[in-house]
Order: C-alpha cells, then structure tokens, then sequence
C-alpha cells in the first residue's frame, strides 16, 4: 500500500528504572556475558508507579513539545500495544483523557500486532488520514512487558523492557515522497510466542528462525514494492528484539550492520515501542537525515510481520 502523509514529530519515554544483566544474574541462572552474546542486551527499563498510558502520555507530550505542535489538532490516536492498562477502555482512550484531547471529537483506538504493532498501528493512521476525515494523527508504541515477565524463566526474563514511542503525521499534498506499507500475518499453529494471563512463554529459537526469514524478506519485499534499493534508504530501523537477527539479515542482504540503528543494547526487547523509540533516537541523533529516507521493519507473535518505507 502506499500513502502520502507527513512526519511531523516523534517522541520517547523511557522510565528511568533498570534492570541490568547484573540484576538478573542475581535472580536466575544466567551470566552477563551469555546476555551480552546471545542478545546484545546490557539493560533494560522498569516502570514502576506508572501504566502503558503514562508512559505513552509522556512519549506523546515529547514528541509535541519538539515539533513545537498544537495537540488541539490530534482527532486521530492509534496506539499499539500487548500491554494496555485494561482491556476496555482503550489505551488510547486514556491518553486521549490525560492529554486533555476532549474538547472536539477524536478517534481512538488500539492495534494488536505485537511486536509488529507500530508498522500496523502507523498503515491504519495512514489509510484513515487518506480519506480526509482527519487532521492529524497520533500514533504511539507503549510497553509494559515487565509485567508479564516471568524472572523465575531466564529463557525471556533477560529479554523484555519498557517503554515509550510516539509519532504524530499530517495527511501529505502531493509532490510530497510516498509512504509504502507491508504487512502480514504467518499465524504461529505451535504457539511459539503468547502472552497468557500476563505471562510471555517462547520457543526462542523458533522465533528466532521466523524472524530472520521475516525481517530479510519485508525488507525485499517493501523495496521492490517502492521499486527502490537499500541505497536508496538512509536507514533502516528494525525491531529491537535481538542483535544476532540483525546480524544475520544484514549478512543476507549484504549490506553493512551500520546500515541498522540499534539501540537493543539499552533497552531490550520493548515489543510495540521499540521501533518508535529507535526511530526517535535517530532523529534526534542525525537531524541531518531530515528528508531522508527511513525503511521501518518489524516481526512478532501472531507471526505479525511488516514494514514501512517513510521519509525522515
Ligand atoms: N542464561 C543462560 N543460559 C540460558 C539462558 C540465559 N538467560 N536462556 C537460555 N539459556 C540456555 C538454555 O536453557 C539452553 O541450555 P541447554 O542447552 O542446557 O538446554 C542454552 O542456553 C541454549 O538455549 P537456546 O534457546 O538454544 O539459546 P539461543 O542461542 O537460541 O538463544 C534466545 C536464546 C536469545 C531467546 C534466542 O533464541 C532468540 O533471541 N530468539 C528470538 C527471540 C525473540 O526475538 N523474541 C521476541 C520476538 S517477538 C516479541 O518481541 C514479543
């Protein structure tokens, strides 16, 4: 699919608590350095007194304040998450509530496609905005995955993180660059990766074997779809999850690993939110990529899979 909007800003939170890997070698059977290889992961955040909305809230207030943008203008908030406070009302209808967005009518709603929900979550903003009904969108990635960790299970507890991301777009007038959106679902009939009753079980390594085949072929199939090459592209924002899928993709596509802005290092694994959180990160470390372009690429559970080929 491809639509025409404009980034206008892009925001961050992430709760200042940690858990390092020294933490955890504390909690269960692991060491830092089996972390540090198998992942890339040195730390991760915690929130603690806060929900997903907060978090997003505080994501949505930055992202305002550096665009310098009048919120008055949101009626559109798409939020993506597998960690809502509750199940109804929505998470987005909470941050509609503590960004005081209630004075005219706005849209919100949440999206599930775990750790693929942001490149969901940004296509259906997308696609509402094309039909003229809004103005503007607000589109957030928020986590709390440290409340469905397991820290007796040392397979995910070194994994999973929390945090923020926020962006907000405006329906695009032409000549502006195209959006180009791709996403699917391979379903996962083992159950390779749930969260039930608030509690993440994964066969790692299945996951791993989808998501290296996933991240390499969204990544084929969007710039084919753009009729564009990795040349084209200033950066490519993947999925924080682990640093040896990266790795792997980058060796199938030959290109270099600098070619991926990688921030798993910091924060884990923050599903929804780590794709947002990196794209902010990079805007704010390279304003010189303002115009660039940004090839976005996510895989979950559900299978979900996708990604996106944005201007910076
Ligand atoms: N510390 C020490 N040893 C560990 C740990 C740990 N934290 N975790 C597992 N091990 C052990 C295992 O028990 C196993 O021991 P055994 O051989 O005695 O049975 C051994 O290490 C090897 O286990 P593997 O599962 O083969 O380890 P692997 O190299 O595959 O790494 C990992 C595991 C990091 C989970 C990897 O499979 C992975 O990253 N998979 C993808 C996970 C992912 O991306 N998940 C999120 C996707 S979607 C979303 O974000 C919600």
């Amino acid at each position: 699919m491809k639509t025409r909007i404009k980034l206008v800003g892009t925001g961050r939170y992430i709760p200042p608590a940690t858990i390092t890997n020294a933490d955890l070698e504390k909690m269960v059977d692991t060491t830092s350095e089996w972390i540090e290889t198998r992942t890339g992961i040195m730390n991760r955040h915690r929130a603690v007194g806060e929900m997903t909305s907060d978090m997003a809230c505080k994501a949505a207030r930055n992202a305002i304040e550096k665009a310098g943008y009048d919120k008055d203008k949101i009626d559109l908030i798409v939020t993506a998450t597998i960690t809502g406070d509750q199940q109804t009302p929505s998470t987005a209808n909470f941050i509609q509530a503590k960004l005081g967005l209630t004075k005219h009518p706005v849209a919100a709603f949440d999206v599930n496609a775990a750790c693929t929900g942001f490149i969901y979550a940004l296509e259906t903003a997308s696609s509402l905005l094309q039909t003229g009904r809004y103005r503007a969108a607000l589109v957030i990635g928020a986590e709390m995955l440290t409340r469905c960790v397991d820290y007796t299970d040392r397979n995910t507890c070194v994994l999973f993180g929390d945090g923020a991301g926020a962006m907000i777009i405006e329906p695009a007038k032409l000549p502006a660059s195209p959006v180009h959106f791709f996403t699917a679902s391979a379903c996962d009939p083992e159950s390779a990766l749930t969260v039930i009753k608030d509690r993440i079980r994964m066969d790692g390594q299945k996951v791993y074997a989808f998501a290296v085949n996933a991240v390499e072929t969204a990544i084929r199939h969007i710039l084919n779809m753009a009729a564009m090459t990795l040349d084209d592209i200033e950066v490519v924002i993947p999925h924080q999850a682990n640093i040896r899928i990266i790795q792997s993709v980058a060796r199938a596509l030959d290109v270099p690993l600098h070619k991926f802005f990688m921030n798993i290092r910091d924060y884990g694994n923050t599903s929804a939110a780590s794709i947002i959180i990196a794209l902010d990160e990079y805007r704010d470390f390279h304003p010189e990529a303002k115009g660039k372009r940004a090839l976005l690429v996510g895989f979950g559970g559900g299978f979900t899979w996708g990604s996106a080929i944005i201007t910076l």
